[in-house]
């Protein structure tokens, strides 16, 4: 009975994260709209087939054609006595738009140049590398990932300059080149340098997903992620080589047998399930208010629900990716690779720990191929200012929308920067429902002329939003259970 009433109570009183800012409006004196000249230049930015394939080895006369365009699209930003633009690495960018207030620590906004390949030709709708309009939408690889940033970036800027503007907080621009493939060329360089000036940033955004719509289970409305870390990754090496053995005689126990036992036991035996410690918790907690009712009693008691978020999750979850191969059974050596994604709450050797502990079979040899560590956690909420700040941006240009912090699945070029700040984001300002999802790195990238038009308003938004000091705001919980 009185945790029935305890659950009632945290539901109806649960305390909303989101907050209503006032709206972006098209007759607003500074609304940037997506003219045709706007348009054109972010097709343009498509033409330059500035693919990654590996690191280092990339496309570096389509980078150098790009950033050539990028210099002379935007005459303003190059020319203000207020920016400068260093070229790092031979093909990323770096701009610095200085800022009058020595005491606002500065911010960076960051995207990348380079794409992926198109592989699958057939199959678009326009020709990838066009940039083509089309039924309302701008087409080409790049489009979501990540031009359309660059561009959005740079066109608010260039507009808000051309306005007059003398910022107070100093703000960077960093583009990598090679971001598709580690960014070990690109953005690497660019936080060495910035490491190597002293400089401490205020905040960090740079691309991640997107505004969701029909994505977020038991919430109607769209909604905004807004990533505050990113899983980690290993990949291991387990092999099993069987003595001796004669290609005629079968043994009993064969490498591949044994191997296939210890995958098929990690299967069975998914790494620790830490939904509710951290940024999952906290994901749920932001929508909790906005959700239908039946997760809005779940979402409002997690100190009640959590197990059974925890079932429900793991009953979809993948936790691993793997590929038994048989190198030559007859010569008794198998070998699997597994794939991990690890979780921001837990470290590398837990997963290696774990992995041991439930094979339990010395013959089984297990060795990493490669790994990342996840990224740190970033604060967010009321009580994170920098969070707030891209929230109340987001919501401007979104108002139909809710904002709630997320677990980004992929790396960014975020992964060079942790040392600049405790406060990185992750976010691209387009609307994508789960269909739009695999035009990710695939066919028919794509981008809506309005979720363009979004795109730039929004990164002018932010601009002004962060240009005085960021505020704490505290709020109250009400009741505390
Ligand atoms: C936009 O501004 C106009 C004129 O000020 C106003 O009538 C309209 O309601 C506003 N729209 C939104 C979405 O706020
Ligand atoms: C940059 O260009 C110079 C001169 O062309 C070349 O020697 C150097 O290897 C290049 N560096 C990178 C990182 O590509
Ligand atoms: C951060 O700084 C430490 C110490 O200088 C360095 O070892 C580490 O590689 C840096 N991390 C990143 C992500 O650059
Ligand atoms: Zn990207």
């Amino acid at each position: 009975m009185c945790v029935l009433v305890i659950v009632v109570v945290r539901t109806v009183t649960f305390p909303s994260y989101q907050t209503r800012p006032p709206p972006c409006n098209v007759t607003d004196q500074d609304f940037i709209p997506a003219t045709k000249d706007r348009l054109d230049r972010l097709g343009r930015a498509v033409t330059f087939r500035t693919i990654s394939y590996e690191p280092g080895r990339g496309t570096p006369e389509e980078l150098l054609k790009f950033i050539d365009f990028i210099r002379d699209s935007f005459p303003v930003v190059h020319s203000s006595p207020l920016v400068t633009r260093e070229v790092v690495g031979n093909f990323s960018l770096l701009y610095r738009v200085k800022g009058s207030d020595r005491s606002l620590k500065p911010g960076l906004l960051a995207a990348h140049l380079d794409v992926v390949p198109v592989t699958e030709e057939p199959g678009w709708d326009a020709e990838p590398f066009s940039g083509q309009q089309k039924d309302g939408f701008v087409y080409g690889r790049g489009t979501l990932d990540c031009k359309h940033n660059v561009m959005g970036q740079l066109e608010a800027l260039e507009f808000h300059l051309k306005r007059g503007h003398r910022p107070k907080r100093t703000l960077y621009l960093a583009y990598g080149h090679d971001e598709e493939v580690t960014g070990q060329y690109g953005a690497k360089r660019i936080a060495k340098l910035l490491e190597d000036r002293g400089v401490k940033l205020e905040f960090l955004l740079d691309e991640g997903f997107a505004v969701t719509k029909d994505y977020v289970q038991g919430v109607a409305k769209k909604v905004a992620l807004l990533s505050v870390t990113e899983k980690g990754s290993l990949t291991v090496k387990f092999s099993v080589r069987m003595k001796g053995g004669h290609g005629s005689m079968p043994e009993k126990e064969s490498a591949i047998g044994i191997l296939s036992q210890a995958v098929t036991k990690l299967e069975r035996n998914p790494q620790l399930n830490l939904w509710g410690s951290g940024p999952g918790r906290d994901f749920a907690e932001h929508l909790a208010t906005e959700m239908s009712l039946p997760h809005r009693v779940m979402t409002s008691n997690l100190w009640l629900f959590t197990p059974v978020i925890r079932w429900l999750l793991a009953q979809k979850a993948g936790y691993m990716n793997s590929m038994v191969h048989d190198s030559d059974c007859f010569r008794s050596e198998a070998v699997a690779i597994v794939d991990h994604r690890v979780h921001p709450k837990q470290t590398i050797q837990d997963v290696l720990d774990h992995n041991v502990k439930v094979i339990k079979d010395p013959r089984v040899k297990m060795e990493v191929l490669k790994s990342l560590v996840p990224a740190p956690i970033s604060p967010s909420g009321l009580e994170s200012p920098a969070y707030m700040v891209i929230q109340e941006s987001i919501l401007q240009v979104y108002p139909d929308s809710l904002v709630a912090p997320f677990v980004l699945s992929g790396n960014t070029d975020t992964r060079h920067y942790w040392n600049l700040t405790s406060a990185i984001y992750r976010f691209s300002p387009n609307v994508m429902t789960p269909e739009d999802f695999p035009r990710l790195h695939g066919v028919n990238e794509r981008i809506s002329i309005e979720d363009y038009e979004r795109t730039m308003n929004f990164y002018f938004h932010l601009m002004r939003n962060v240009d005085k000091p960021l505020v704490v705001r505290r709020h109250e919980h009400d009741v505390d259970l």
